[in-house]
């Protein structure tokens, strides 16, 4: 079983190309539930160096099955500072054992709605990646720890840093199209009188953001068509359903 968390997609591809192999089911994250697969693979983005706060609960809080080999994959815009060594901590804490990690970097899809910077597509051969994770020997004494990436992570997930981080849907811009309901990867946003309203349980993704058609949600700077991003290779109807 593959279990994804994923705002603009990459994850998702991953997870679908990882699955492959063995015919592993692909769900996400807000569906999953244990099915005794001989595999549970975790695929998620990298969040301010480290692996997001949802995605830590959800794994904390598994209920693994005896004999199921953990994996967990990053996908990352280029560096996906301490999520191995979270992930082997979180896994080991519960006298469990890690079996593989990987990260691998595609799109960024941060900085381009924080910053405004220009977009730099990655694009990432995902056969050849999936050869690599099922072929890889797995050695987690190359897992790095950077305190500072902790306390960067601890900031940026407070209650500071989070009102940094809040949504704000612009009502005149926003045509009720359902698209962000559709892809919020924690069910987060509801359509009120024809205009999306976003809750208190946001993940951070940014899916919302650049999925929207009419560039109708922000967070602090407006959002241009050429600052949105998701990985062309998915449908809208299939992802994080
Ligand atoms: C809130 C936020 C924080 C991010 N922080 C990092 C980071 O610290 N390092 C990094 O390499 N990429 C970072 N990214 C980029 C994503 O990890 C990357 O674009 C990933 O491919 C997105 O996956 P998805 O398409 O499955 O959502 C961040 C993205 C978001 C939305
Ligand atoms: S995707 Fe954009 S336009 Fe559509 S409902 Fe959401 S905010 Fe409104
Ligand atoms: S509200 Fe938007 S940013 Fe927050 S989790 Fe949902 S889609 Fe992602």
């Amino acid at each position: 079983m593959v279990i994804y968390f994923s705002g603009t997609g990459n994850s998702y591809c991953v997870a679908k190309e990882l699955a492959k192999k063995h015919n592993d089911k692909v769900v996400p994250l807000k569906h999953a539930v244990n099915d005794n697969s001989k595999h549970i693979i975790f695929v998620f983005p990298t969040y301010a160096v480290d692996i997001p706060p949802n995605v830590v609960e959800f794994i904390k809080n598994f209920e693994f099955k005896k004999n199921q080999k953990i994996m967990g994959v990053s996908v990352s815009g280029g560096n996906n500072g301490n999520c191995e060594h979270s992930f082997l901590k979180i896994i080991e804490a519960r006298n469990l054992k890690v079996s593989k990690f990987k990260n691998i970097v595609m799109t960024d899809n941060s900085f381009s709605i924080m910053f405004g910077s220009k977009i730099k597509k990655i694009e990432v051969d995902l056969q050849t990646v999936a050869l690599e994770f099922w072929t890889m020997k797995y050695n987690k004494r190359k897992a790095k720890y950077n305190m500072l990436y902790k306390l960067f992570y601890k900031f940026m997930f407070n209650p500071l840093g989070k009102k940094l981080l809040k949504k704000k849907v612009i009502n005149d811009k926003c045509i009720g199209c359902k698209r962000c309901k559709k892809i919020c990867p924690v069910n987060n946003i509801r359509i009120i009188n024809g205009k999306a309203k976003i809750g208190n349980n946001c993940a951070e993704c940014f899916g919302c953001i650049h999925w929207c058609p009419k560039q109708a949600i922000k967070i602090s700077r407006t959002i241009k068509r050429a600052d949105q991003y998701h990985n062309k290779n998915i449908k809208i109807t299939e992802f994080n359903k």
